[in-house]
């Protein structure tokens, strides 16, 4: 974990640079999470990244805690903001175990292109479950790797983290996804492919009330 983390500071201006690699599947994910939110709302983000897809949302939204473990990025989120941002967007440096989050207080919990980042996915699923209201939502975009050919390369992949070339990643199937969600109390809605990559899941999980 502290080797990932200096890699994502080191990181974070060139990510800030990255084109979309994918912008229909972006465009997709963005418009599917849209049509569950109401101004009410308050949502959560973690591995919030340069928070762009924060401030998108904010307008349909009561309230957004995005939240990511690099201060590389959260200072870039939070440029972001600077001259006119919206002002319901809150960017804050931690990972769920440093943040002080209350039960059931939040209305959907987004995490994109961040669970296979984090060790042990089935225990950041009962951390969500835990800070997401009933009946509120889940929604999340997660390389699910274990059965791929990437798979294999497993050992490649921890070398280059091991290395501080690659962040570490880790390899679950989306079944150990949509099972780990289902254990901890959330229906899954959709759990779909939109991207060019047949690895990348689109999960909305609803949780049950
Ligand atoms: C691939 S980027 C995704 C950023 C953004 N969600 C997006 O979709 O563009 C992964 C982000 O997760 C953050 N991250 C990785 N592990 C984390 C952890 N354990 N807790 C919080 N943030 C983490 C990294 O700093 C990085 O900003």
């Amino acid at each position: 974990m502290a080797q990932s983390v200096v890699f994502w500071n080191l990181f974070s201006k060139t990510y800030s640079k990255q084109k979309i690699s994918d912008q229909k599947a972006y465009e997709y994910k963005l418009q599917k999470t849209r049509a569950l939110m109401k101004p009410t709302d308050h949502v959560f983000e973690f591995g919030c990244g340069t928070g762009s897809t924060a401030i998108y949302h904010a307008e349909k939204v009561k309230s957004i805690h995005a939240t990511d473990y690099a201060k590389g990025m959260i200072e870039i989120a939070n440029s972001k903001l600077e001259n006119g941002g919206p002002e319901n967007v809150k960017f804050q440096v931690g990972t769920f175990d440093s943040l002080n989050l209350e039960a059931n207080s939040y209305d959907m919990v987004l995490g994109l292109n961040i669970l296979h980042l984090i060790p042990n996915m089935s225990a950041t699923i009962e951390k969500i479950a835990q800070i997401t209201k009933p009946g509120g939502y889940f929604i999340g975009s997660t390389a699910c790797l274990k059965p791929t050919g990437m798979y294999k390369f497993k050992w490649l992949f921890d070398g280059l983290a091991f290395l501080g070339i690659l962040p570490k990643v880790y390899f679950f199937s989306s079944e150990e996804l949509a099972s780990a969600l289902e254990e901890n109390g959330f229906t899954i809605i959709e759990n779909s492919t939109p991207g060019s990559g047949p690895e990348v899941r689109f999960t909305i999980a609803q949780k049950n009330s």
